[in-house]
């Protein structure tokens, strides 16, 4: 299995892309094709209650099940996945260093790394790839990519028990900006926020021309909208889930129609963490915005499972003075409407924005879709 390996593959084979997440497994194939991918498999199954916790495996053999069920039910047919690391032990630098070769620098990179990882070299799984020779030509532009080897070896190993193969393992933000904004989109030369709302986690990521100069983890997603919902109605996590989904809606003074009670209340329960949430985001964006002076966010996307909740787009929207756009990445891959109706696709949409990223990382770059850098 390789870390990051393979940055910059020519590409051309099936993999599936596979998001490890605290609430649900969620998967994504695509075939090459000479107009540009198309999709051809997606599929998410729950994870196994506390089986996930910020992309680590706590039990590789039921997680493993799972995926085993994922990938029948979902009917891939890749062998080799890809999958994503994300999280405060996640580290990404892009370093200068001497000129040297690839196998020098392996090594090169371990020293460096020692110096910025909040965590032991040696528990660390480190890759680096050159970017490119600086401009004196005695230097190069190398980006390193670090992550605790227990959190890539966990979904490793539920990988092999799945019957599957573990190929590559990736940084989460950069599959979310190739499934988002391939180089052809006018938005490739902006300042996006791609926001995925997960379960357990909201992460905030700014990118521009395939690089990510900012990103942050919060520890507020969907979760803390169902247990408020459970403690203030009374009801049981599941009924809160259910109710979350069918009732659940951020309501604003602008809406003239009158609302029934029910949704009024639950409004009223999902206020606190929601406001946490957008006081995160606030804070994120200003921080961006201080530390690279001069810079304009232009729009936000928003993805994860919580993208769904009724009005969540359009009320971040005036919260945060920018427009907001619910992430449909299964879209931007072309496909078959007979095999998936397009309803389908913008429903289960928003919480495939990092496997989609991932099941588009070997493919060949057709038609200005690039692999991302950094
Ligand atoms: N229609 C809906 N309305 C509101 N919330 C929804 C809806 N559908 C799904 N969700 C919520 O989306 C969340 C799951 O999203 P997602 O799959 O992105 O999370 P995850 O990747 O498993 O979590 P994490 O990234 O935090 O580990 C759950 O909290 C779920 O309740
Ligand atoms: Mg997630």
């Amino acid at each position: 299995m390789s870390f990051l390996g393979r940055l910059f593959t020519k590409g051309g084979q099936r993999t599936i892309g596979i998001d490890f997440g605290s609430s649900e497994l969620k998967a994504a194939q695509f075939a090459p094709s000479p107009h540009g991918p198309v999709l051809e498999h997606v599929y998410k199954v729950q994870t196994p209650a506390n089986s996930i916790k910020d992309g680590v495996v706590t039990d590789p053999p039921l997680v493993g099940e799972a995926l085993r069920q994922l990938i029948s039910e979902g009917a891939f047919t890749a062998k080799r996945t890809v999958s994503a690391v994300a999280g405060p032990t996640v580290v990404v630098r892009q370093v200068t260093m001497p000129v040297m070769s690839e196998r020098e620098l392996r090594e090169s990179t371990k020293y460096e790394a020692e110096r910025f990882l909040p965590y032991s070299v040696d528990e660390a799984q480190i890759d680096a790839k050159i970017l490119g020779k600086a401009d004196d030509g005695q230097n190069m532009d190398v980006l390193v990519v670090a992550a605790q080897k227990d959190l890539v070896l966990s979904q490793a190993s539920a990988i092999q028990f799945a019957g599957l193969t573990a190929g590559v393992v990736e940084v989460e933000p950069f599959a979310m900006v190739r499934a988002m904004i391939p180089a052809d989109d006018p938005r490739f030369q902006q300042n996006i926020a791609i926001i995925n709302v997960g379960a357990s986690t909201t992460s905030i990521n700014i990118t521009k021309a395939g690089f990510v100069p900012f990103t942050r983890n919060v520890p507020i997603g969907g979760a803390a909208f169902t247990k408020a919902i459970a403690t203030g109605l009374n009801i049981s996590i599941d009924e809160a889930e259910t109710m979350k989904r069918e009732k659940a809606a951020i309501l604003s003074q602008r809406d003239a129609a009158p609302v029934p009670p029910t949704v009024t209340r639950i409004f009223n329960v999902i206020t606190p963490p929601l406001t946490e949430l957008v006081t995160e985001i606030h804070k994120s964006l200003d921080y961006f915005r201080t530390r690279f002076r001069g810079e304009v966010i232009e729009s936000v996307i928003l993805g994860g499972g919580t993208a769904r909740l009724s009005n969540l787009d359009a009320f971040l929207g005036h919260e945060l003075g920018l427009p907001v756009s619910i992430a449909n990445p299964l879209a931007q891959g072309a496909y078959n409407p007979a095999d998936f109706p397009a309803e389908y696709l913008s429903d289960i949409g928003p919480s495939l924005i990092v496997a989609a990223g991932l099941a588009l990382r070997d493919l060949a770059p057709v038609g200005g879709r690039m692999p991302v850098s950094a």
